[in-house]
């Protein structure tokens, strides 16, 4: 029998797309009011419906062209911190990508991420999440497209954003072709993480590490394919951003048991837990940890080592880690 976690357990969630984490209902209310017709992305039961990943990526770039101003951002926003407010996540980091707000201008942008950062404070008040913004360019869209991405990122870092990365198709391009704005964040001080080993094996992780330099990963669990590189992973304190739920959901591992979550943790791999796009693949933080628990038999003080893992690795100042790091650890 495996331990039961209590739900309200405090957490940190480092890896969480905001358009991704769009409640399907929400999305179908958006559609209605701008006579959008999306009917095709639903099933009947009123979840998304996609065949695979690749699939995944084009339904989620149709439910997002419902989100047209930064009032609908700032309606997400409050909509996706009341679900993480369910999961008990005290600290929160979520991708956004100026493509989907403003196409990379970065006076619109502004505008945006303005709204965005006022329904963040409404959470805080409201909810007491802390959350932070990680700007993403979306690989697919190619590397002409992550340079306004970067400027966009760097013309409003600050204390709410405070990162920026690179999500989308891991199958396109290469790593060597996001350099320049992986540079230009790094060079502002914008702290910096890849997805990198979902889909493209270890050597993606490999060349992710060698030519964007980032110090998290957005999952790189194939890394578990060459131990030569879960060794560097370790040795050079790389965080993982593990989601697991959406790589067994996707069909990269055929269940829990079989993710090579604790595999790497055993290799002292430093791994963080979140949901990437939890209505996608119909899944919760909540959830997430009770199927841990069951496949590994991991204990509430498992997540709790986790968890302060996570808010070490957190893109925020040292005031915010440490206040999180009380919560997690039972001191506050
Ligand atoms: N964008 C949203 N979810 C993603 C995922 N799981 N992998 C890559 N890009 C994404
Ligand atoms: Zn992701």
């Amino acid at each position: 029998m495996s331990e039961k976690i209590d739900p309200a357990l405090p957490k940190v969630e480092l890896h969480l797309h905001f358009e991704g984490a769009a409640p399907p209902a929400f999305i179908r209310g958006l559609a209605k009011e701008k006579n959008l017709d999306i009917s095709k992305i639903f099933t009947e039961d009123g979840g998304y419906a996609y065949r695979d990943f690749w699939h995944f990526l084009e339904v989620y770039e149709a439910a997002t062209s419902t989100l047209q101003t930064p009032e609908d951002f700032h309606r997400l926003c409050l909509a996706v911190l009341e679900d993480r407010a369910r999961d008990g996540v005290v600290y929160a980091e979520t991708f956004l990508s100026p493509d989907f707000c403003g196409g990379g201008d970065v006076s619109a942008w502004r505008e945006y991420l303005h709204a965005i950062e006022e329904a963040a404070a409404i959470g805080q008040r409201d909810f007491g999440i802390t959350l932070k913004g990680i700007v993403t360019a979306i690989r697919h869209f190619g590397p002409e497209k992550s340079r306004p991405a970067a400027i966009c990122a760097v013309e409003t870092k600050g204390d709410f954003l405070t990162g920026f990365g690179i999500a989308g198709d891991e199958k396109m391009h290469h790593p060597k072709d996001f350099t320049w704005a992986f540079d230009c964040a790094r060079e502002a001080g914008l702290r910096l993480t890849a997805h990198a080993g979902e889909w493209g094996g270890a050597k993606s992780v490999r060349d992710a590490l060698d030519y964007l330099k980032p110090e998290r990963i957005g999952h790189g669990v194939q890394a578990i394919d060459d131990l030569a590189l879960v060794d560097r992973l370790a040795e050079d304190r790389v965080v993982l951003e593990v989601c697991p739920g959406s790589n067994v959901f996707l069909g990269v591992y055929p269940s829990f048991p079989a993710h090579p979550v604790d595999k790497l943790r055993e290799r002292e791999v430093i791994v963080t837990l979140s949901t990437d796009d939890p209505p996608f693949f119909r899944t919760t933080l909540v959830q997430e940890y009770e199927a841990l628990a069951k496949a590994f038999s991991w204990t509430e003080a498992d997540f709790r080592a986790i968890n302060a893992d996570a808010a070490r690795a957190a893109f925020c100042d040292a005031a915010t880690k440490d206040r999180i790091l009380q919560i997690i650890e039972g001191r506050a």
